[in-house]
């Protein structure tokens, strides 16, 4: 029946958050992200840290020199173009940002609150002692990128993105108030209003789990570690919201899948890691989740056109097409050194799929 056939061309999509690790591990997810993606925002939570140009010069290089290893098409080798950040600690100076901002390769920085999440524990300790670098952000329009959990022990940890806003966001607005913040993966109604209520100088990012599941998913019927990630699922009324607002069609909200892939027995633990993997198939994630709502003809804004326009970036010239022809979910992926990866939703099937080109 060709007429229950569907297609979507849209403009190349860009990944304005995605962790591809380093070393042999991109090997895996290399590929897997230049398949799809021109531009990614590559997270600087490396052990150490990228948290200057140098670091991010030669972490750039490690990441090119797996591209050009891979069996990617020379087109999407040649579209792929990892934009590097810098991981904010409490020694990060006024003129790391100004060698940043001249450096042409790293295009944000990224605050983690010390301890917070995987591979967090040089990040900021005293928000107040950042005054200069975000002094140095404002004057050179580069963004801030937030990871918005509070830590202390005591906050619950369905409420830590919620306690940031109102303890933290709320004082940095008020101090910085023209400095570009992206409010990376929010997960609750709390941070979609607060972007809404904000100027065009506060956007957000949104993950495909985000979009699509809630913590029945993690926590009903068992406990399930590929759903675990942070900031964690939120209860269901809060995703209702964040696909409203993904599918809205305003600018201020726009693809981050925060891919983030730790191998398959560091998550199938009794101390699992944080983050889900969604590098290679985040297209048909996002896709599924606009189309359960009615809303495919809002997926390339969000997509494709959105972050670009927040960063001063021209939008991409290729396009990619997906279909609605059902595609499995791989069950895991080589990994490196025998390990294996296992992917958000693994073995299950999705209708929506890339097509392939001729
Ligand atoms: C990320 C990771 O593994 O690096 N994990 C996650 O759950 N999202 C870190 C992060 O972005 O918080
Ligand atoms: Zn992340």
């Amino acid at each position: 029946m060709t007429d229950s056939i569907r297609e979507l061309t849209i403009l190349q999509p860009d990944d304005w958050h995605m962790h591809l690790r380093d070393d042999k591990a991109l090997a895996t997810t290399v590929p897997h992200a230049a398949e799809s993606f021109n531009r990614v925002i590559c997270m600087p939570n490396l052990v150490p840290p990228v948290k200057n140009v140098e670091d991010a010069r030669a972490y750039r290089a490690r990441i090119m020199q797996h591209l050009e290893a891979s069996n990617v098409s020379a087109e999407r080798k040649a579209a792929f173009d990892p934009r590097m950040t810098l991981y904010l600690t409490d020694h990060t100076t006024a003129q790391d940002i100004e060698l940043a901002a001249q450096s042409g390769i790293v295009q944000a920085v990224k605050l983690y609150p010390a301890g917070a999440t995987t591979n967090s524990a040089d990040g900021v300790t005293d928000i107040n002692a950042c005054v200069d670098v975000f002094e140095a952000l404002e004057k050179y329009n580069l963004p801030l990128l937030l990871h918005g959990e509070v830590t202390h022990d005591h906050v619950d940890i369905f409420d830590r993105e919620k306690r940031f806003l109102d303890e933290v966001m709320v004082q940095i607005i008020a101090k910085f108030p023209t400095m570009k913040i992206v409010m990376e993966h929010i997960t609750t109604s709390d941070a979609a209003d607060f972007v809404l209520s904000q100027g065009n100088q506060i956007a957000a990012t949104i993950t495909p789990q985000h979009l699509m599941f809630n913590r029945n998913h993690l926590l009903l019927g068992g406990i399930k570690p590929h759903f675990y990630c942070l900031p964690i699922l939120k209860r269901e009324s809060h995703q209702k919201v964040l696909l409203d607002v993904a599918t809205s069609g305003n600018p201020k909200f726009f693809l981050g899948t925060d891919s983030a892939p730790h191998a398959t027995d560091k998550k199938e633990a009794a101390c699992g890691c944080a983050g889900c993997y969604s590098a290679a198939t985040a297209l048909p994630l996002y896709a599924t989740a606009f189309d359960s709502v009615g809303k495919i003809d809002r997926l390339e804004g969000f997509t494709s056109r959105f972050g670009a326009q927040f960063y001063g970036l021209p939008v991409n010239e290729s396009t990619i097409t997906i279909i609605n022809t059902p595609m499995q979910i791989p069950a895991s992926y080589p990994y490196f050194d025998g390990s294996s990866l296992t992917p958000l939703m693994a073995g299950e099937t999705l209708p929506w799929s890339i097509k392939k080109s001729l």
